[in-house]
């Protein structure tokens, strides 16, 4: 049976883009399928192409510079792994003066804790942010548990302000009500990868934003 193709959505705040493509979802934890994972990254459909990637991170940048003008010293908090690319790319952006230091916490589907939406903190930043003007960097917001833990981390900590954002999310997968300050692109539930993403650390690299379709 041949199935319809379906729309999904990319939303920029300035730009609104409908993209035809296959149906797909999220693959099962890592460790469950192997075939998604060794899919070869040419037949993975390309959901945001690395032009339209780098457009709306000058976007974003943008923002973050007029937002940030009068700010004396800004700190960019990139959430590894998934961020370090966006963080780069955005960093080199941002004209505002900052420093950049990054966070590593563990996600869902590592297998090591029974409550949902649970969030550790494998890594944390080097220098204190007390008193800061601090900015997380995300990758992706998908239930949203991952930065709700970060916000009320860093919140705890008596910041001179915080905001965060992320270059992807998903609003139709969202579990908590978390506040994201800058978003790159709306997507639906489909699982992503390239461009810092990864499923199983696989992709991670490659420069487009392509889908991983489910088994
Ligand atoms: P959340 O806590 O459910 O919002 O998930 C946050 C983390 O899950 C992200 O920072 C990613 O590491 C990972 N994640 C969620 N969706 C995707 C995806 O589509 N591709 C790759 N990683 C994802
Ligand atoms: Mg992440």
């Amino acid at each position: 049976m041949t199935r319809k193709p379906q729309v999904w959505l990319c939303v920029s705040p300035r730009r609104r883009e409908t993209h035809e493509t296959t149906p797909s979802g999220c693959p099962p934890p890592a460790g469950e399928n192997t075939r998604v994972a060794t899919l070869a990254a040419v037949e993975l459909e390309i959901l945001i192409d690395r032009d339209a990637i780098a457009e709306r991170v000058d976007e974003l940048a943008e923002e973050i510079n007029r937002d940030y003008a009068d700010v004396d010293e800004l700190v960019l908090v990139g959430v590894l792994k998934g961020s370090f690319i966006f963080l780069s790319d955005l960093s080199r952006r941002v004209t505002v003066p900052h420093r950049v230091e990054f966070i590593s916490v563990s996600s869902y589907g590592d297998g090591e804790s029974e409550v949902p939406g649970a969030v550790r903190l494998i890594m944390d930043v080097r220098h204190d942010i007390g008193g800061q003007h601090v900015l997380i960097v995300e990758d992706i917001v998908d239930t949203g548990h991952t930065l709700s833990y970060l916000e009320r981390l860093f919140a705890a900590r008596e910041p001179a302000s915080l905001k965060a954002c992320a270059l992807v999310r998903k609003p139709d997968r969202a579990e908590v009500d978390v506040a994201i300050d800058y978003v790159g692109f709306d997507i639906h539930d489909v699982w992503v990868v390239g461009y810092g993403l990864d499923f199983a650390e696989r992709h991670r690299t490659l420069p487009d934003i392509r889908i991983l379709p489910r088994s």
